[in-house]
């Protein structure tokens, strides 16, 4: 009875989704900031989003987003009507009562639930009065993980609407300098690439991304509601010294250990496949497919082993080999049938791998056990206490045991435990058409051992995080902080004594040139330790039991508490203003057991949905890691609804809440939401989110058409607003002329050897010039001209300069004249005049030299014209390129002589002047 209730309810949320789109009209984010500065790898990151109710009453705004698991969430507030509202960090307890005591009184709960691979999404609501504002503020942190030698930096942006003013600005820095730095993601492709812009010093990177609203909504992951996807900034710093990065400040250092121009050692490693019942089906074929490239990634003085299990094992050989070309074959081949069946008998596989690197001990080599399971134990031992007893007891530490949990039916906790509890780390595979890709990525991350047995030492430090670690992996990173025990400098003495191919290695800090001591944003630094420190407390807290996780637990929630971390052990609530919900934010663990479902008649573990969030062909997100939460979350998102339309009778079962909890809230209240009709526009971002869950649950039936994309175009300019561009022939007598509208911003001369660019922008009522022009020279250096003052912008320092000056910033010099600025750097010299127009003064640049340099682009840059005249009646063509091009005969003013002379032209299209799109000599940021 229960199941047909949850259904038919299922089934009415969608049908009032199709009936309820969102009205831009209701509410307006006019302003969304995203604001990431990172220092030395640890990135905080702020949201913040202006939101407008536009309507003659009062509407509950929502604000969404997703943040990156690893973060920790450590402020967030709304601001309306001057008035601010705090989230308060709370033990998790405590804020549970409030959140009961909420839900009794029929209100709110908002949530922190897991979406994808690597995300997790925050959601709230306020209600705010007819044309009034509200502003939320979010910030989170993380320290980024280097892999695979890089590090990567998430960025999602999905404001549900296209915003007029949308920026993201990402700094970074790095005192031992930045090696290379990308961007990536689904944001940083087609369209909105033209949107980035990136610039990279030595020890700085500054990444702006600035869409318009058009380029919003054409891009390809975007739509109507704006857009949807990632940018990902992705990059590495020098490693010029083996002992790493040392920084010291207030009390705390933080030491990065990522040594890589040393040997690899030559590893023994055993794979234990899991080829029970439930691997069948793609799964199987992905792990058979990544063995398979993993084999042949191995090298030749590398020893192997392989086992695959049900109830029984399946050696390929009993003992470990060298991986010769011949035993690799060999080794393909028995990967080749590795056949699904039979149950799952964990124990017995992971001792049996464990003898095989006991039995081949070899000095100086790295020996590595990996598991790969998609289930719980179902034969031989199954007590998982027990199982973990009988591997920490045949590993006795002497290698790492790495174990991979595919898709959800795992117990993940279980594999987490046991592979901490042997100096390893679970990871989970994602079950997806690229899971043999994360099976191989997992691989080559350990794939290169340089060092084992590596000993941290500091002497003169105290509350140290970890410093053992049994292997050190080339790509990867060792990141130590602790605090300076009175913070005496001058006693502390870092040392890192390691194993590389049978030999101890120490290394010191004479071995490295970046020690740093008090630079920039050092508040940081005792963050960092807090982070990690609250992070490794977390894991320990899984390994003991008594009294020593509860003063692990204490020391955690401690830490959590005075740094206003949101962690598994605390909440943050969210007070509003009077007589509205209050919102209780809980961090969700990885691997968290699923409620119960049942009542939602959802597909068994047979037609396991895709536990993926990617990009589908639509290029719609579709969230979904771990379906059965975020499906509670949609339940309590929707209960807001209910909570504030039906009524009290829902707290009633609400009880102990949480995401495990929820539940039985969410049931009750999806049905509730259809009899509360009257509060339709709140639902709407939850019911996209339900909707993209039931994508996956063959409910593709009532998924909205994909709306037709628009593509960008580029209007003529016919309007009087419009700069009229020159571009001078090369033989002919005619210029061409072209016409840029608004206030675009144009790239007029980028030179990328030199890295010196320019840039302006026009301003459609000065109707022929630009209102300013920027020059950016070596990165941090800005120098930014009006027709009135003149400003120079290095790092935080600003200089402004109104009167005849002469300015020299790195290699650039600039002189101040009275009509005219005068620019040279390096070889090029640009001239930019002032001219006068009825009151209002305006600049036109010209260049006077530019060294032959095939890579400059810009307006500036461009060649001569070079066309033939075609057709001259009826209407007259000329060819460039061999495109034949209509053009008219018209005039244009010659800003580019003080006299401004105006000259008869051939006008036609900025695409056809400009060979190319016009998008391609604008940018989004001067
Ligand atoms: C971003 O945040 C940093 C650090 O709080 C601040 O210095 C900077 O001005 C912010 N940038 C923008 C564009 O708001
Ligand atoms: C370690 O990685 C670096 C760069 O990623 C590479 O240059 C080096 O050759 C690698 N070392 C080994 C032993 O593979
Ligand atoms: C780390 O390793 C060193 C030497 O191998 C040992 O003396 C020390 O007790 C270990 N520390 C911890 C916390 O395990
Ligand atoms: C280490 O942390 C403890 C609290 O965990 C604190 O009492 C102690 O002062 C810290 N040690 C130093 C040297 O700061
Ligand atoms: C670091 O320098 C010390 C002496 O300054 C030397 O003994 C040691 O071998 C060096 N370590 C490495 C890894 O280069
Ligand atoms: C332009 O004129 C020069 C000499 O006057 C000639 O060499 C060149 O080929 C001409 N260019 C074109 C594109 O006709």
């Amino acid at each position: 009875m229960e199941r047909a209730v949850g259904r038919i309810a299922l089934f009415g949320l969608l049908l009032a989704l199709v009936t309820t789109l969102p009205n831009k009209d209701d509410w307006d984010i006019y302003s969304f900031h995203i604001n990431s500065t990172v220092t030395s790898r640890y990135a905080t990151t702020v949201i913040t989003s202006r939101v407008a109710n536009r309507m003659d009453e009062s509407k509950e705004i929502e604000f969404q987003v997703r943040i990156p698991k690893n973060a920790f969430i450590s402020k967030f507030k709304m601001l309306i009507d001057g008035q601010e509202y705090d989230g308060v960090v709370k033990p998790k307890e405590q804020a549970q009562q409030q959140y009961t005591e909420a839900v009794s009184l029929g209100q709110s709960a908002g949530i922190v639930s897991s979406v994808g691979r690597t995300l997790e999404e925050f959601k709230t609501s306020v209600t705010v009065a007819a044309h009034k504002k509200v502003t939320f503020e979010l910030t989170y942190e993380e320290l980024l993980k280097r892999r695979h030698g890089k590090y990567e930096l998430q960025i999602h942006a999905r404001p549900m609407q296209p915003v007029k003013d949308f920026k993201v600005d990402v700094n970074i820095n790095e005192e031992a300098g930045i090696n290379f730095i990308e961007v990536k993601g689904g944001l940083s492709t087609k369209a909105l690439a033209n949107a980035i812009t990136k610039t990279h010093a030595d020890k700085q990177a500054w990444v702006y991304f600035y869409p318009t609203e058009d380029q919003q909504k054409t891009c390809d992951s975007c739509s109507d509601q704006g857009m949807n996807g990632d940018l990902v900034i992705v990059y590495d710093v020098n490693r010029d010294t083996s002992f790493g990065d040392i920084k010291k400040s207030a009390g705390y250092f933080v030491h990065h250990f990522a040594p890589s121009n040393l040997p690899r050692i030559p590893k023994n490693v055993v794979f234990v496949i899991d080829q029970s019942g439930s691997m069948s089906g793609r799964k199987i074929v992905q792990t058979r497919m990544a063995l398979i490239h993993i084999l042949s990634d191995l090298a030749e003085d590398d020893f192997f082993g392989l086992i695959s299990f049900d109830s029984q094992l399946f050696h390929w050989k009993r003992e470990l080999v060298q991986a010769t070309g011949a035993n690799l074959e060999s080794a393909r081949t028995f990967a080749r049938n590795i056949r699904d069946r039979g149950a799952t008998n964990i124990n017995e596989a992971v001792l049996e791998g464990a003898r095989m690197l006991n039995a081949h001990p070899r000095e100086g080599s790295a020996s590595i056990l990996i598991l790969l399971t998609d289930g719980d134990p179902t034969t031989g031992v199954t007590n998982l206490g027990q199982i973990q007893a009988n591997v920490k007891g045949a590993i006795k530490g002497k290698f790492p045991l790495y174990c991979l949990g595919f898709g959800f039916d795992v117990n993940f906790e279980f594999l987490e435990k046991m592979s901490l509890q042997n100096d390893g780390v679970a990871r989970r595979i994602y079950e997806d058409s690229d899971a043999n890709l994360q099976l191989k990525g997992f691989y080559e991350e350990v794939a290169t051992p340089l060092l084992t047995d590596v000993t941290m030492i500091y002497l003169g430090g105290t509350n140290l995080t970890q410093t053992n670690f049994s292997q050190y992996y080339n790509g990867s990173e060792i990141v130590v902080a602790g605090q300076i025990t009175d913070n005496n400098i001058e006693t502390f003495t870092p040392q890192v004594v390691a194993i590389s191919n049978n030999k101890r290695l120490v290394f010191s800090d004479t071995n490295t040139t970046t020690v740093s001591t008090g630079t920039i944003a050092d508040h940081h630094m005792p963050r960092v330790w807090a982070y990690l420190t609250v992070k490794q407390l977390l894991e320990k807290e899984l390994l003991v039991s008594g009294p020593e996780k509860k003063s692990v637990t204490e020391e955690a929630l401690r830490l959590s508490l005075k740094y206003n971390f949101v962690t598994p052990l605390t909440s943050m609530v969210v007070t509003k203003p009077l007589g509205e919900t209050t919102d209780v934010l809980h961090k969700p663990k990885e691997g968290e057991t699923p409620p119960d479902m049942s009542a939602y008649d959802l597909p068994t573990k047979h037609h396991s949905p895709p536990m993926h969030s990617g990009w589908g062909s639509s290029g719609r997100m579709f969230s979904t890691a771990y379906l059965r939460p975020d499906f509670g979350s949609v339940g309590v998102g929707a209960g807001v609804i209910a909570g504030a339309g039906a009524g009290a009778g829902a707290g009633a079962r609400g009880g102990g809440g949480g995401v495990g909890q929820g539940t039985h809230h969410n049931r009750h209240r999806l049905s509730g939401r259809l009899r509360s009709s009257s509060r339709k526009v709140k639902v709407h971002s939850v019911q996209v989110d339900f909707l993209e869950e039931a994508a996956d649950y063959d409910y593709t039936a009532f998924l909205l058409p994909v709306l037709p994309r628009i593509l960008p175009t580029i209007v003529p300019a016919h309007s009087n607003q419009a700069h009229r561009f020159l571009i001078k022939p090369e033989n002919q007598s005619l210029p061409l002329c072209f016409d840029v509208t608004g206030n675009t911003r144009l790239k007029l001369l980028h030179h990328p050897n030199r890295e010196l660019s320019v840039n302006g922008r026009l301003d459609s009522t000065l109707r022929g010039g630009f209102k300013k022009i920027v020059i950016h020279s070596k990165t941090d250096q800005h120098i930014e001209i009006e027709t009135t003052a003149i400003t120079v912008r290095e790092g935080q320092t600003e200089t402004r300069h109104t009167g005849q000056d002469l300015i020299t910033v790195g290699s650039v010099t600039v002189i101040k004249r009275d009509k005219e600025i005068d620019v040279a750097a390096g070889d090029t010299r640009l001239l930019i005049l002032i001219h006068n127009r009825g009151q209002k003064e305006f600049l036109w640049p010209v260049l006077r030299q530019l060294p032959s340099d095939p890579s400059a682009t810009g307006i500036l840059a461009l060649k001569p014209a070079v066309y033939e005249e075609v057709q001259q009646t009826p209407s007259t063509k000329l060819q460039i390129n061999n495109q034949e091009i209509d053009v008219t005969r018209s005039t244009a003013v010659d800003y580019s002589i003080e006299s401004t002379p105006t000259l008869d032209c051939w006008l036609m299209s900025a695409e056809s002047a400009l060979q190319g799109s016009l998008g391609d000599f604008t940018v989004t940021q001067l």
